[in-house]
């Protein structure tokens, strides 16, 4: 089974990512056939400082190493690095009819927040649809918002098939139902877009200053305490299991303490679960020429898959003379 999941260079990686994503894939590269790559073409659609971009893709690329994809078992690569994906993305877009583009939640929130519509952010689904069809993957593991992506490349696919023949694989997607969306600091989902994002990889004491943010319910010290609903408390369980869990529920039943020491201790529990991640990512920030190694050996793993799909392509449609 082959699985392929594109993260966007955007920002610096919050719990919801890890959560969401990145941790799915790390345990996917233990038993399935995973492609990981970082969408650096489609961060374009938000960061338009090119300095920045390519700051954020070798940041991207040292985190998700730190986080523990594994590139020996994991084909991770630059969506850049393998160009022949813009060459699908033109083949794709003369079998996407433009009411499919036109009725994408994902433009139409984007433009209706005031976000610019420019053809990048109204093609975005195509290219994503490239960046699948391109590897012939099984399954996509997406969050809920990226789940009307994957079945536009689907809808792309059998109508490139339709003309052409069976040349893609029909993608399927995958929603993690035990993977809950991560709340942000203010209750709210957990997004970069929202600025309510608690981070991976900040200093200790910002990231106790942005927990002590979470938004929660006024209750005197003393009074015993909901933990079903607290933002603290739903945030906490991510990190916790068996009995930590059961002893941070007691103490929210028991009261005596208020969200402050809640707060305090998630902070510490986080702290200590990225700590060997951390570690990691030390590493590799201090060898970012290995981490371009990696990724130019992952690109010419990716490539392996993408030249002979691109060529057959290239052939049916007669563009290859
Ligand atoms: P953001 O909303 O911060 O811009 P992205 O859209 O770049 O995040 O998401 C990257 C990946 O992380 C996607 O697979 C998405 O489903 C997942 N993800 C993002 N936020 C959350 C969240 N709050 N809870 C669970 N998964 C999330
Ligand atoms: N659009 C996805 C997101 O914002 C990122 C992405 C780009 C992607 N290409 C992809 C995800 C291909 C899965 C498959 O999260």
């Amino acid at each position: 089974m082959r699985v392929l999941t594109g993260i966007q260079s955007s920002g610096d990686l919050h719990i919801g990512n890890y959560f969401g994503s990145i941790k799915q894939m790390v345990d996917a590269q233990k038993k399935e056939d995973t492609f990981t790559f970082i969408a650096n073409y489609h961060a374009m659609t938000s960061v338009n400082d090119g300095a920045r971009l390519a700051e954020l893709t070798m940041q991207s690329a040292t985190d998700f190493l730190a986080l523990g994809i594994n590139p020996e078992k994991n084909t991770f690569w630059v969506q850049s690095d393998v160009k022949e994906v813009l060459e699908l993305y033109w083949f794709l877009s003369s079998y996407t009819p433009m009411g499919l583009l036109e009725r994408a939640h994902s433009y139409k929130d984007k433009t209706a927040k005031g976000i610019k519509a420019n053809h990048s952010l109204f093609s975005y689904p195509v290219l994503m649809a490239a960046d699948i069809l391109l590897y012939s993957p099984d399954i996509i593991p997406v969050g809920k918002d990226q789940i009307q992506h994957v079945e536009i490349a689907r809808d792309i696919a059998i109508k490139f098939n339709n003309q052409y023949g069976d040349i893609f694989t029909i993608p399927n997607f995958r929603v993690e139902e035990t993977v809950q969306t991560v709340p942000g600091t203010d209750g709210q989902k957990m997004s970069k877009s929202y600025k309510n994002t608690v981070n991976i990889f900040g200093e200790e004491k910002k990231q106790l200053k942005t927990i002590k943010k979470i938004v929660t319910e006024q209750v005197a010290l003393e009074d015993p305490k909901e933990f079903e609903g607290c933002n603290v408390y739903n945030m906490a369980k991510l990190f916790l299991e068996g009995d930590e869990l059961t002893d941070l529920q007691n103490r929210y039943k028991k009261g005596g303490e208020g969200h402050g020491h809640f707060k305090v201790y998630l902070a510490e529990v986080m702290w200590e679960y990225f700590r060997e991640f951390r570690e990691k990512r030390e590493y590799y920030a201090a060898n970012q020429l290995e981490v371009r190694e990696i990724l130019a050996m992952g690109a010419d793993k990716a490539r392996v898959t993408a030249l002979p799909m691109i060529e057959k392509i290239r052939e049916v449609t007669g563009i290859s003379y």
